[in-house]
């Protein structure tokens, strides 16, 4: 379905889903009334999510955003000559403020294509993009990246894909796996892939930068409830719960959850149901998953991928970018 304006250069299309995925309800249904409870990450997302994870990036203590954009203001040209693509996918493509660095070097008549569930964020980045280039088109793609990648991508012309900010990290190991090969099966051999990951490192670092003396990543994680009361008929009070994140060091990931701070009974309308929480109960809302040069090499040799360039920002707050071109 095209949602096209006036601007030709500007254009958007809704990705229909192509396989099944659970709405929000069945999430909710199977992963939140009995344990162990969790939610997906993307309903994180809704307009005020999106700005808060800007906020996020912003703060001191959120390093991996900081250091993502270092290493593409120094290596954009470079990087840019190395893909030499016609066309730049962008998977949860955000604000498109890192991006930027890469797109300042973009050839005319390279095409954007920023793939984002949050479609109000989308908008408005695209917007500013072709404001500011006028030889540049923005194609916006509105969906869910989990159920597909399934994209109106014309055939010629050499292909990149960006999955930046260390989402790759929000999926499960097997789950990465499996999206990495979609990914492989969008590109062509020679094709390339920017990934951005987050490096192991010291549990102080890790567990601040997911825990920031802002406070903004707590708001962040509570908005999600928010979501749910609008969204479900729902009344979870903001104030019963608190953000959590922990390093777990053997799974090598940092745990997100919301924590029930006393026993509570949460009235969910549309699902007619009520929702018992005791004190210390937790909701797990994300996982954020860090790399070693071994682990990223382990996750996309197999998905058809050589890697070409690691750029790594130095300790304490290891941050790698990955170009990984797409193998025969
Ligand atoms: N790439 C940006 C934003 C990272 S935050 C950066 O590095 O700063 C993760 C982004 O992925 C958000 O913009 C969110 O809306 C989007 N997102 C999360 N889950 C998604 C999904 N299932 N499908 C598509 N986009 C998703
Ligand atoms: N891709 C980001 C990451 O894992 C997402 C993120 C950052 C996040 N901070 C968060 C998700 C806090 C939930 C809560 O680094």
């Amino acid at each position: 379905m095209h949602m096209d304006g006036t601007d030709p250069r500007l254009r958007f299309t809704r990705i229909p889903p192509a396989r099944r995925i659970g709405s929000l309800l069945d999430d909710v249904r199977h992963g939140l009334l009995q344990p162990p409870r969790r939610l997906p990450a993307k309903y994180f997302y809704d307009e005020r999510g999106a700005q808060l994870f800007e906020d996020i990036c912003a703060t001191e203590d959120y390093y991996p955003s900081r250091c993502e954009a270092q290493l593409l203001a120094d290596h954009g040209q470079a990087l840019m000559q190395a893909m030499d693509a016609r066309h730049l996918v962008e998977l949860g493509s955000g604000s498109s403020r890192k991006t930027r660095h890469l797109l300042q070097f973009a050839q005319p008549g390279t095409v954007y294509w920023p793939f984002d569930v949050s479609e109000h964020m989308l908008r408005e980045s695209a917007a500013g993009l072709v404001a500011q280039w006028p030889e540049l088109q923005v194609h916006g793609l509105v969906g869910d990246y989990h159920a597909g990648l399934d994209l109106p991508i014309p055939d010629a012309g050499r292909r990149s894909v960006l999955f930046l900010g260390g989402t790759l990290g929000n999926f499960r190991p097997d789950q990465a796996e499996t999206f990495l090969r979609e990914i492989r099966g969008l590109l062509r051999a020679g094709d390339t892939l920017l990934l951005g990951a987050d490096r192991v490192k010291s549990t102080a670092v890790l567990e601040r930068a997911y825990d920031d003396r802002d406070g903004v990543t707590a708001a962040f994680n509570l908005n999600v409830l928010r979501v749910l009361n609008r969204e479900l008929d729902a009344d979870f009070d903001l104030a019963g719960f608190r953000h959590r994140a922990v390093y777990n060091t053997e799974a090598q990931r940092i745990e997100m959850y919301l924590e029930a701070i006393q026993d509570q009974a949460v009235w969910i309308g549309r699902l007619d149901q009520r929702l018992h929480l005791s004190r210390g109960e937790r909701i797990r809302t994300e996982l954020s998953h860090k790399y070693s040069e071994a682990s990223l090499l382990r996750l996309l040799e197999p998905a058809g991928f050589r890697i070409e360039q690691l750029l790594t920002t130095p300790a304490p707050t290891a941050y790698s970018l990955v170009l990984a071109r797409a193998s025969d």
